[in-house]
């Protein structure tokens, strides 16, 4: 019992000094998404859909929930916003090759036929990101026009 109450001390410890290391907050500017908006031109409902559903782990803003003051929970989130944007930034379109850009409208249209995004621990706290089959349509049809843009991979119809 008394080993079982150090623990757990040693474990409070460990947490309250936690607080104390803030990981770097991703909040860019206004306007952040502007080169790629105008670029992939996606509907009234798809600009929405991808903010509220999107933006915050694939581009250089995020909204922060209250509780990413609190670690644990700021480290998690940090790292998820890390991994989302190595993987797709949309605000940092602009910087993609062609290529890149085709692939990566090809992998959102995937992504969002599996299921796999947003992440499910997100939809969990963002009722705004559960997409309806609606919805979900409607960005895979403005990912896949988009992708004519750049004339690399044309499916038949
Ligand atoms: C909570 C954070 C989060 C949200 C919200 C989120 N993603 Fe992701 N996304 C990630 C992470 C982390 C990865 C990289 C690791 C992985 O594939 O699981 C990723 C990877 C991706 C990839 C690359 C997949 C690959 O295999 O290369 C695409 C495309 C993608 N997300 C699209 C989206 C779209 C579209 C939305 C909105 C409908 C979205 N994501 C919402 C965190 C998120």
């Amino acid at each position: 019992m008394k080993i079982v109450k150090k623990i757990l001390v040693a474990l409070l410890i460990i947490l309250i000094a936690m607080q104390f290391y803030r990981p770097e907050k991703n909040l860019a500017e206004d306007g952040h998404t502007a080169a790629f908006l105008a670029e992939t031109n996606p509907p009234q409902e798809v600009r929405a859909l991808i903010k509220a559903a999107c933006y915050d782990c694939h581009s250089n803003h995020t909204n922060y929930p209250w509780y990413n003051n609190i670690a644990p929970l700021s480290y998690w989130m940090a790292a998820h916003v890390a991994d989302g944007k190595e993987e797709l930034n949309y605000s940092e379109w602009a910087t993609y090759s062609k290529k890149k850009k085709d692939h990566k409208l090809e992998e959102i249209g995937e992504m969002l036929e599996k299921g796999y995004m947003p992440l499910k621990e997100y939809k969990w706290l963002h009722e705004e990101a559960r997409l309806t089959d609606v919805q979900r349509d409607q960005v895979m049809e403005w990912a896949k026009r988009a992708r004519t843009l750049y004339d690399i991979a044309p499916e038949p119809q």
